[in-house]
């Protein structure tokens, strides 16, 4: 994508929005001054030299490739009329039809980020309609490489099961990080301590598992073969449901996702 691309993200004021501007940015994917955000409420003070509007029109009009960045919910009630522009969706749960026909052109981008864009470490599945371009295309991969790691998907289908294992996919070592916490602070251990102690374990094992590049589950195996604490503890913790309830819980976000879809 040329740096002369001129991007608006509509909803730019939110978290994924200015997580995304930031990362395009900081990569140079496109210039602040080529850069158009939106708010609703309050201006930010952020990504000096970009234009800031409470009016997603003006957005639209200003900009070649529009990114939508509003909660699923409020996004019945934007009005923006984007004929012969790309529009890049990140929201969970709707779908390239809809957005297509609401905004009035057949260019368009269906996506899901996650929270890790704010580290430039998002996994981003996407796909496109059929009337997107090639040059459609490098413009999503250039945002998305911007914020991490993207893949062009098959089917609709995948985005929503995405939906769950990726968009959500950071809350669950946070969830796991908070549990491994309030254990060891029961335990006795100073907060900050086990703060520090969690934290490094769950970036230490994000690294591991990139580094040696091997599947998660010769990294469990080679752990089982200690024989030592770290068996006894993944045994007693799938005896005790664990890899069902991650089942359980990414079967939840795929129907979520379908449903939020049907609405
Ligand atoms: N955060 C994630 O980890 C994540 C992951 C995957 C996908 N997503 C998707 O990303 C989208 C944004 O999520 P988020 O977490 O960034 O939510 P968020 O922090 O609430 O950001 C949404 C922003 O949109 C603004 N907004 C709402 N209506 C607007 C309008 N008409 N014009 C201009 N701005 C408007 C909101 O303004 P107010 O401040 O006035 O409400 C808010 O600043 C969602 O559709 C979500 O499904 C998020």
């Amino acid at each position: 994508m040329s740096a002369s691309v001129r991007l608006g993200i509509v909803g730019g004021a939110g978290w994924l929005g200015g997580a995304i501007a930031g990362a395009a940015l900081a990569a140079g994917a496109v210039r602040a001054e080529h850069l158009t955000l939106s708010y609703r409420r309050t201006r930010p003070e952020r990504f000096s030299g970009a234009f800031w509007t409470a009016d997603n029109q003006v957005l639209a009009d200003r900009c070649d490739v529009i990114l939508l960045s509003v909660r699923p919910q409020d996004w019945p009630s934007l009005e923006v009329d984007a004929k012969g522009k790309l529009v890049i969706s990140v929201m969970a749960g709707i779908r390239l039809a809809a957005i297509g026909e609401k905004h009035a052109t057949s260019r368009v981008v269906r996506s899901l980020p996650n929270a890790a864009a704010e580290v430039a470490n998002s996994y981003t599945p996407w796909i496109a309609s059929g009337d997107a371009t090639e040059a459609d295309r490098a413009i999503t991969r250039a945002i998305f490489d911007a914020c991490g790691v993207q893949d062009e998907v098959g089917s609709e289908r995948d985005i929503d099961y995405l939906t769950g294992l990726t968009g959500s996919g950071p809350a669950f070592p946070a969830l796991l990080a908070h549990v491994m916490m309030r254990d060891a602070i029961a335990f006795g251990l100073p907060p900050d301590v086990a703060r520090r102690a969690v934290n490094t374990v769950l970036t230490g094992a994000g690294q591991l598992l990139e580094a040696r590049d091997a599947s998660p589950a010769e990294t469990v195996q080679t752990f089982l073969d200690y024989r030592g604490t770290t068996a006894a503890a993944i045994e007693t913790m799938r005896e005790a449901g664990f890899e069902q309830a991650v089942a359980n819980g990414l079967a939840a976000a795929f129907r979520k996702s379908l449903a939020m879809g049907n609405t």
